[in-house]
């Protein structure tokens, strides 16, 4: 049985890498999709491309007369059953030079407010939420201070709500991808993880574990050895980590300030 054809999925950041990817493989499961972005031309292109029935609605999901807009259009278009809340942004600098204001916006307050905004339509679907993390919710990574402290807070809400709503027919999921080839990262970082020896996905791959968790019962998802071991490793003897990543602070700070260059 296909657990998602006929199902209505809102997918933000779907002009993204891992996002457009994730339109993709969810049409060709039969689900019907409304796709978020800021990009109109991207959201366009992707419908275009897509099979199954599409609507698409540009917007900035910092803006909250945007997030009220986008409700209605989803009430208007017969509700959602699945919120993927995919969109984010990255910042890869040492920490005086990192914008938090902006990483915390996109990355934890949107979708926290997705989540408050969507649940009571979601409850009328017996539905399910899905929250892209990283694997850097799980590590403090030097030069990602702001992207770490913003996928720390999404894996506690989604944990939090997920507890809370354990006696509920929502399932509240995390999905945790490693390093995945999209232009969310800088050039500094693709030769950071290539000199780190740091493996990197394919969006189709991602995005392919993510619509399988979806039609799962899996509650969390971490992508990619040894990922997932260093994951557990942070979480029991957090100082292996810390001597880890300090045996390679010189050449991160290289990177990070493009003395590389
Ligand atoms: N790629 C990786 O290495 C990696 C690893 C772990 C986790 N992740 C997570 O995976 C998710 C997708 O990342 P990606 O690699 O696909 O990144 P990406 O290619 O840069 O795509 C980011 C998406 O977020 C959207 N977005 C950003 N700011 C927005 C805003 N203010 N309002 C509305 N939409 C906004 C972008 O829309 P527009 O372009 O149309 O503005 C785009 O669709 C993110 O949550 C990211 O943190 C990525």
């Amino acid at each position: 049985m296909n657990l998602l054809a006929g199902k209505t999925v809102l997918l933000t950041g779907a002009t993204g890498g891992i996002g457009a990817e994730v339109a993709k493989q969810l049409s060709a499961e039969g689900a019907r999709l409304i796709l978020t972005g800021r990009s109109v031309e991207k959201l366009r292109a992707l419908q275009n491309h897509l099979a199954a029935e599409t609507l698409i609605y540009p917007c900035d999901l910092t803006d909250a007369t945007e997030q009220q807009g986008l409700l209605q259009f989803c009430q208007q278009h017969r509700g959602i059953d699945v919120l993927i809340n995919n969109a984010g942004i990255s910042q890869f600098d040492l920490c005086p030079k990192q914008n938090y204001s902006e990483l915390v916006s996109i990355n934890l307050l949107v979708p926290m407010q997705l989540c408050q905004l969507f649940l009571p339509m979601l409850r009328q679907h017996k539905g399910q939420i899905l929250n892209v993390g990283s694997a850097f919710g799980s590590i403090g990574h030097p030069g990602f201070t702001g992207y770490c402290a913003t996928k720390f807070g999404l894996r506690g809400f989604t944990e939090a709500l997920q507890r809370e709503l354990s006696g509920s027919d929502i399932q509240v999921k995390y999905f945790a991808p490693r390093a995945t080839e999209t232009s969310i990262n800088s050039s500094e970082v693709v030769q950071l993880n290539q000199q780190l020896g740091n493996h990197m996905d394919s969006p189709d791959w991602v995005a392919q574990q993510l619509v399988r968790q979806l039609k799962s019962n899996d509650l969390r998802c971490f992508l990619g050895w040894p990922e997932r071991i260093f994951v557990r490793l942070n979480g029991v003897f957090p100082a292996l980590v810390d001597m880890g990543l300090k045996s390679k602070l010189t050449l991160i700070e290289l990177f990070a300030v493009g003395k590389t260059r």
